[in-house]
């Protein structure tokens, strides 16, 4: 069985090299592929960094290729390379895309993603591999083997939610930097991070769908015992288009100045939203008490129930008596 995941691992580096040699030896690959990244503002060592490529717009040439230098279909199937038609034979699962390989934490290439140039809004614009036995997306973060040296030494990790997003914050030298690639955040990922960090900030894109992000979700890191920070980002933009517009220096000190503790920003929206309305005012308070009690340390619980209680204005031991009552039922 190990030897098996070692044949995945080897075509999955391998097709990380086709991919790359691709983008920087062919003509097309040269003016369509690196074109597009140098257009979106990446630079050549992110790129290199990261072994971004380009899959030619063909059906087949990488498992063509693949097979001619004695790899099995067993595995171009096993790890979505390739595809099986219906008429039997295999295709490329990836054509004309920019590539995005996808490493687990100790470097090994596990799968990809690959973007769409068209702007047709019938074609998705990622595509990714499926998973296989090397590539679980619930336990991979896109990026954590570049950035968790500076998130142990600097003692956070910021969250992001796409590829484009961690390469572009990396190359403002923000390294602490990882994404969890569309899927919304699983138990797996938050403990992957609690290896490295207790103190997670994430920046979240200023659409409909991060706003609801934000507010999803993000109670199991509180009971994973993590500290949660968010930022969110002017309408219409992701850390990506945002950090590549400022700059990297006023995209720190952007940073700096609007990281909210998760608990005090999910308070103030929820208050925002519920008006004068007494009974969503009410629902607010079971709410945000919910969210403390997954907290497992009694002090740091005791602090926000004392923020809380000023930002609600609602008295503090209306707060305790209702976080008492969800202690009591969980035990
Ligand atoms: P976004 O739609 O925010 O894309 O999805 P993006 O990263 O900003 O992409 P660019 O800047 O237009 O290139 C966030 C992440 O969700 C996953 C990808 O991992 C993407 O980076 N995603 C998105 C998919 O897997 N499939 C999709 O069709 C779209
Ligand atoms: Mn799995
Ligand atoms: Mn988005
Ligand atoms: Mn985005
Ligand atoms: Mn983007």
């Amino acid at each position: 069985a190990d030897s098996r995941r070692e044949s995945l691992f080897v075509i999955s580096t391998w097709a990380a090299k086709f991919f790359s040699e691709t983008m920087w030896e062919t003509q097309a690959g040269q003016t369509i592929g690196l074109g597009y990244f140098k257009e979106r503002g990446f630079r050549d060592d992110i790129i290199k960094k990261f072994e971004l490529g380009y899959s030619p717009d063909e059906w087949g040439v990488l498992g063509e290729k693949a097979i001619r230098e004695g790899f099995k279909e067993e595995f171009l199937e096993e790890t979505g390379l390739s595809i099986r038609s219906d008429k039997g034979g295999l295709y490329d699962r990836f054509r004309g895309r920019v590539m995005f390989p996808i490493h687990n934490f100790t470097g090994r290439i596990i799968g990809f993603g690959g973007r769409t140039l068209k702007t047709d809004k019938n074609v998705p614009k990622y595509v990714n591999s499926p998973e296989s036995e090397i590539y679980h997306k619930s336990n991979v973060l896109y990026g954590l083997f570049f950035a968790k040296k500076a998130i142990r030494d600097l003692d956070n990790c910021y969250l992001v939610e796409g590829y484009a997003d961690v390469l572009s914050v990396q190359q403002a030298g923000i390294e602490n930097v990882v994404a969890s690639s569309g899927t919304s955040l699983t138990i797996e990922q938050i403990r992957l991070i609690s290896r490295f960090t207790k103190n997670i900030t994430i920046l979240f894109d200023g659409d409909a769908a991060g706003i609801k992000a934000s507010l999803r979700g993000l109670d199991m890191i509180l009971e994973e015992g993590l500290n949660v920070k968010v930022v969110l980002f002017p309408e219409g933009n992701d850390p990506d288009s945002y950090v590549q517009k400022l700059g990297s220096a006023a995209f720190k000190t952007f940073l700096e100045k609007n990281q909210k503790d998760f608990i005090l920003y999910k308070t103030s929206i929820l208050l925002k939203d519920a008006g004068n309305d007494p009974i969503k005012k009410a629902g607010i308070i079971h709410d945000v008490v919910d969210s403390i009690a997954k907290i497992p340390d009694g002090i740091k619980a005791s602090v926000f129930i004392r923020e809380c209680s000023s930002l609600m204005q609602i008295e503090e031991r209306v707060l305790i008596a209702e976080l008492n009552k969800l202690r009591l039922n969980k035990n």
